[in-house]
């Protein structure tokens, strides 16, 4: 009974809200040869000052402790090629029109933000959009993303993120795609199509591929900290994704904070230069993070500010993000012959390039009329709905447990971030960023399981405020004040309502996790334990004997060992954007049936960390008895493998097949598997191909993902995905030979639902 209408609501919800990409195409604008042709006649009218003007990014807005002068007079010299952090649409023309009007030439200025993901309507945070699996899913939200910023004036976002992130410890592991380069770069594409469209044009937002590279390798999974990534390691895993997008056009690229092998990423001349214009033939252009620039001197690397200016542009680096250190000091290194006028021409170049592609010059301003109603586009929210609960990822459903009935009478919900309008949409929200916002709206779990469930009574222990909940964390963006923890007596009294709530309650609904302000930039975590009290609270509502399901918020795999084994059921949310809560009340009451994966394997500590499910094997692989590479303390295989997701259906892959099972070293064959829904819902599969090449010039991966898809079955339906392998899938960099190779090799194929597919094939490769 209960499946056959969970059978008809799903196919009816499959009808309304049948996933669509559908947000209308950029137009493509000025072409490539015809912005290289005007930006030529251009750079030969300007002056020395004019060119280093256009290396210079200064920032919009005062930034407590940072400071920053409102940029007016330099603007007007023609002084200033970019603005960042400036959302305001009046000042955004107030400057343009100095820009336009007053400076000599009247080139428009680049205004740029962080739209990372969504603009007043806030998608999914990144790596919960990389849970999807669904490269449409990120081209659809950056799209939106995209057309609201470029309404708001915003013409260039620093976005995506493609840093691969290993270690969850590192608080930016949230805004990327997680561990694995395939997956990564099939995001990384997405986006630069979602933002620029086919080709960069007047509708189009420019994106900053970032952070260029070996950022997410962080010592210790400290942000900021020191990368060593030997070059094959670069190239095989680090560098992919960014390799990537720069294949799909994207117009730039961010070099980032940290030193890489003690070189720091801004003013290493073999990425910025050897790598990315000379491997990857590279035409746009590249900015510092911020103040990187002027930082090569804290690293240790420049002599002064005018050192740090001359090793900045000899590496390969086109601007200067914030920091002022071109601007101040390009002129002297020029006049003293250290830096020739034409190595800025081919700097500038690419700048000026943009701006025409971007239809600046023809039309600069914002129309401030048109900014709301843009911004708040009912459709946005639809779209953000969709995407959120195409993102989530169940971890565990015993006895199905979910999906829950809509004829509930009595719910408690539990925990801190249940009606966190703040937390929801996760941070690197564009008009919270500095602590504004407030205008879009967040729907938090406990109202979208009120707006699901009307009727029935719900009653909510929040448990100790968050700012009480995370201890000693300040929340940087939002400025809040150092936190104490909650008294033993405060603890017991939430207890105690926990446990009350919960022995009224037909089902309690734990909402946890981490604050948004836990990951990120600067919020990496040397334990990956639920804060505060949560934990104490779950294993109260447990003891209840009523189901318990935990809805996740939170940046990272967080430490759900306990939960794991007691909580019947887990939904793994992300921060999941402004229709979150209505999003996880879909996937609740099965309106929607959840498909997302994991793009990250889930560490049962932070002890485990860096864990990787394309490690090479050790001398002694983890399946002998003895002697193997392993913790005393915890088992060796995560908490959840990558890949990993469950569904209110099952399906079975079978019949793995290959066009070819032998072929030469430059020859493709086809591999087929079949994928059928063996429940009684419809639902979601994702299937995945991974590859190990057994014996090379190099050691390879005991396995790495080489192809994905998602498809919708229905009850009893079966599908066919096809894949190709060949050069692009089979090739690595030879550490001994600095090239990309194809071996011939025996490899092993396996097709499944996650990392530990078992269904396996061989592939031989010969001479
Ligand atoms: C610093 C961050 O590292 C980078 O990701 C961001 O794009 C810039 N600041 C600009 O806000």
């Amino acid at each position: 009974m209960r499946n056959f209408r969970l059978v008809t609501s799903l196919l009816l919800l499959g009808c309304l809200l049948a996933f669509t990409t559908h947000v209308p195409a950029q137009s493509s604008g000025m072409n490539a040869d015809e912005a290289h042709r005007k930006a030529e006649a251009l750079l030969k009218q300007m002056n020395l000052d004019e060119k280093i003007g256009q290396m210079n990014q200064a920032a919009g807005m005062m930034i407590p402790g940072l400071g920053g002068a409102k940029p007016d007079d330099l603007i007007a010299k023609g002084g200033v090629g970019s603005v960042l952090w400036l959302i305001d649409v009046k000042e955004i023309n107030r400057l343009q029109h100095i820009a336009v009007e007053k400076s000599r030439l009247h080139i428009p200025i680049l205004f740029a933000f962080d739209v990372i993901h969504g603009y007043r309507t806030a998608f999914p945070v990144p790596l919960g959009m990389a849970s999807s699996w669904d490269p449409s899913v990120e081209e659809a939200a950056q799209r939106y993303a995209g057309q609201d910023a470029r309404a708001a004036g915003i013409l260039w976002t620093f976005t995506p993120m493609v840093d691969i992130a290993r270690d969850a410890r590192w608080g930016r592991i949230v805004e990327g795609a997680g561990e694995d380069p395939y997956l990564g770069a099939a995001m990384a594409r997405a986006q630069v199509r979602g933002f620029q469209g086919e080709n960069v044009g007047p509708d189009s937002v420019l994106v900053c591929v970032k952070h260029f590279a070996g950022y997410g390798a962080a010592e210790g999974g400290r942000d900021y900290d020191s990368s060593y990534v030997p070059e094959e390691l670069m190239q095989n895993v680090y560098l992919k994704p960014f390799h990537a997008a720069a294949a799909a056009g994207a117009g730039s690229f961010m070099s980032a904070y940290m030193d890489l092998n003690d070189v720091p990423a801004s003013g290493n001349h073999w990425l910025l230069t050897n790598v990315l214009r000379d491997q990857w033939g590279y035409k746009g252009f590249v900015v510092s993070d911020a103040f990187a620039v002027a930082s090569l001197q804290v690293h240790g690397f420049a002599k002064d500010a005018e050192d740090a200016a001359l090793k900045g542009v000899t590496a390969g680096l086109n601007m200067d993000m914030a920091s002022g250190t071109y601007v101040k000091n390009i002129a002297k290194l020029v006049s003293e012959g250290k830096i020739k006028e034409t190595q800025l021409d081919a700097m500038v170049l690419p700048i000026l390039e943009a701006k025409y592609k971007l239809g600046l010059f023809e039309k600069p301003y914002v129309d401030e009329a048109k900014v709301e109603s843009t911004l708040n586009r009912q459709e946005g929210r639809e779209l953000e709905r969709k995407i959120a609960s195409r993102s989530m990822v169940l971890l565990r459903n015993e006895n199905q447990t979910l999906p829950l009935k809509k004829d509930l009478k009595k719910i408690a919900v539990i925990g801190p971030l249940a009606d966190s309008t703040h937390d929801i949409e996760g941070g690197w929200t564009v008009e919270g960023l500095f602590g504004g916002g407030g205008k879009s709206h967040p729907v938090t779990v406990l109202a979208g399981l009120k707006n699901a469930l009307p009727n029935a009574q719900i009653s909510v222990v929040p448990g100790p405020t968050p700012g009480k909940v995370f201890l000693g964390m300040v929340d940087q963006f939002s400025g809040s004040k150092a936190v104490t923890p909650p008294t033993a007596q405060e603890t017991s009294e939430w207890i105690a309502k926990t446990k009350s709530a919960a022995a009224d309650a037909d089902v309690v609904i734990a909402v946890m996790g981490e604050m948004a302000s836990m990951s990120s930039e600067a919020a990496s975590r040397a334990s990956m334990k639920l804060p505060g009290i949560q934990q104490e609270m779950l294993e109260a509502a447990v003891a209840s004997g009523k189901p318990v399901v935990l809805v996740l918020e939170n940046g990272r795999p967080v430490d759900i060992n306990w939960a794991a084994e007691h909580v019947p059921a887990i939904l793994e949310s992300w921060f999941p954007g402004t229709e979150g809560g209505n999003a996880v009340a879909d996937v609740l009451f099965g309106a929607v049936n959840p498909g997302g994966k994991l793009p990250v394997s889930w560490a049962h500590s932070a002890g485990e960390e860096p864990l990787y499910y394309n490690h090479n094997l050790t001398h002694e692989p983890e399946d002998r008895p003895n002697f193997t590479s392993r913790y005393w303390d915890v088992a060796s295989k995560p908490l959840y493998p990558f890949g990993y997701g469950l569904s209110y259906t099952s399906f079975k892959f079978d019949n793995l097949r290959l066009s070819k099972a032998s072929m030469k070293t430059g020859e493709a064959t086809e591999v087929q598997v079949d994928v059928t829904n063996t429940g009684s819902v419809a639902g979601d599969a994702v299937g995945q191909v991974y590859i190990h090449q057994r014996y090379g010039s190099a050691s390879r991966p005991v396995r790495q993902l080489e192809g994905f898809k998602r498809v919708a079955l229905k009850p009893g339906e079966k599908q066919t995905l096809t894949f190709t392998l060949g050069k692009d899938e089979l090739q690595f960099w030879d550490p001994q030979t600095k090239t990309w190779v194809v071996e011939p090799s025996t490899f092993d194929l396996w097709a499944g639902e996650d990392s530990t597919a078992k269904l396996h094939a061989e592939l031989t490769v010969t001479e």
